[in-house]
């Protein structure tokens, strides 16, 4: 028999396919720029996979079970209780996003400027915090992650002789903590295996160093580890998760995306000492510690999510639909990373349009050659996201070129990926005509977000 999704559609939200012209004026209008477009003028909207999921009948009934209390709030209980029985882990606090929880733990683990904190991949506002509070990210992600042509089944682990080494070379004094994002997401939303965790873990308490989880995808690294570790087959994802979370001393947690809302974020910690240095920041940033910036009724919410994520068959289509988009676009010859990641699938612009050069963004020209021919909104992740060396003003080097296709949770059917594949093997065919983009307006800060653009080979007026 056939697969189908283990979801029926209760609510449905109008989209439409607004005519090419009028797509061309837009993306014209918008400075050539994806996030400068009306969502109402995007027919399919992989823009990101964050906080744009569909909640279930539970979730949206827990929104009216809220409760909004300023403190002791009935909602929070049942989100420690849900937070402990999946992760162990039993001193919890809520907080707005993701990098609400980071900016909370972060001055806690650099206690010292200039310290180090190691990780797979740190994502990018992980990256900020950590130098907002004194200390220094590096990457030790394995060598594979960004060869897009070779098979690994974890991509995102991080490669224990470089963490050991650096360790011995720089000190564990130095070390602020270990950071283990899953599943990846700036290598690609690759998994982390359960093997590489445990070793990390074991480096990291030989040393004395505190090891964290950034857990923003963490139901999609378990069903990874059951999909492809041996002696994890038949396992359910949460004992797998409740394996995963015993080698770390806490987590910081985007609940946009594993915990199915369109708002909140996670600190847990396994240890008091943890969880009375995050509170001390919590209070003051996002709010008193049961609510941390969030209303009642998002707690709730987000405690009914977080199990449902752990559902093997959601997991299943939910993992199946974006390997669903990824087989079709490497069936048609596209270039993508492989294996498709969780979340995403990303297409390697540089090898898609290797006429364009580094420095008029391929990635981002194909974001809106994309928009153009079937309304579809993905984001360049490429030299254009890495931006300027803040010193010298000079474009920081890529290691890649992508387009990312993220695909939001329990929205999208598979009809609309199939829109997807229409539209770029479209790009696909026209590849050789398709034109590189310069700036109009370039933003110093996180440029990507405001910046204005035009094709390079239309000349500035003067
Ligand atoms: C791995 C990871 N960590 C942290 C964050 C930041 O979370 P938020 O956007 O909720 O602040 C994200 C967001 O995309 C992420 O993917």
């Amino acid at each position: 028999m056939r697969f189908a999704e283990p979801y029926k559609i209760k609510m449905v939200e109008p989209i439409r396919l607004i005519p090419r012209a009028e797509r061309e004026a837009r993306i014209r209008e918008a400075g050539y720029n994806v996030f400068g477009l009306r969502s109402r003028d995007v027919f399919v909207d992989l823009l990101t996979d964050s906080g744009t999921g569909a909640m279930s009948e539970e979730q949206w009934a827990g929104l009216m079970r809220g409760d909004e209390a300023y403190a002791g709030s009935d909602s929070f209980y049942r989100l420690k209780e849900t937070v402990e029985s999946i992760t162990g882990y039993s001193w919890v606090i809520p907080t707005h996003q993701g990098r609400g929880a980071e900016q909370c733990i972060m001055p806690q683990i650099v206690t010292r400027p200039g310290m180090y904190v190691l990780g797979n991949m740190h994502f990018d506002t992980t990256r900020a915090h950590i130098q907002l509070a004194g200390g220094r990210p590096v990457d030790l992600v394995i060598a594979e992650a960004s060869d897009t042509e070779t098979y690994h089944p974890f991509k995102g682990n991080i490669d224990l002789q470089r963490l050991r080494a650096f360790i011995v070379e720089h000190g564990p004094e130095n070390i602020g903590a270990i950071i283990m994002t899953v599943t990846c997401n700036s290598a690609g939303g690759q998994p982390v295996s359960m093997a590489n965790i445990r070793a990390a873990s074991a480096i990291a308490r030989e040393f004395g160093i505190t090891f964290l989880f950034d857990t923003a995808r963490y139901a999609e690294n378990c069903y990874f580890i059951r999909q492809r570790e041996a002696g994890y087959e038949n396992a359910e994802p949460i004992a797998i998760a409740r394996e995963m979370f015993s080698y770390g001393d806490g987590l910081m947690m985007s609940a946009k995306k594993d915990a199915l809302v369109n708002i909140g974020g996670l600190l847990a910690f396994k240890h008091e000492e943890l969880y009375r240095a995050a509170a001390g920041l919590v209070v003051p940033f996002e709010g008193f510690l049961t609510y941390g910036g969030l209303a009642g009724r998002d707690v709730e919410a987000m405690a009914v999510g977080l199990l449902e994520a752990l559902e093997v068959d959601y997991l299943a289509a939910r993992i199946g639909q974006v390997a669903y988009l990824g087989e079709q676009l490497h069936e048609a010859g596209i270039p993508i990373q492989l294996p498709v990641g969780g979340h995403a699938v990303f297409v390697d612009a540089a090898k898609f349009l290797p006429q364009i050069p580094a420095d008029q963004f391929p990635g981002h020209a194909l974001a809106v050659e994309l928009y153009i021919e079937g309304g579809v909104r993905g984001v360049e992740v490429g030299s254009l996201m890495m931006g300027r060396d803040p010193e010298t003003g000079l474009q920081l080097p890529s290691e890649f070129e992508f387009l990312r296709l993220a695909v939001p949770r329990r929205t999208y059917t598979n009809n609309h990926m199939d829109v997807v594949v229409d539209a770029l093997k479209a790009v696909w065919e026209r590849r050789h005509a398709v034109r590189g983009i310069r700036f109009v307006q370039e933003p110093k800060v996180l440029r990507h977000f405001t910046a204005r653009f035009d094709w390079a080979d239309v000349p500035a007026v003067r």
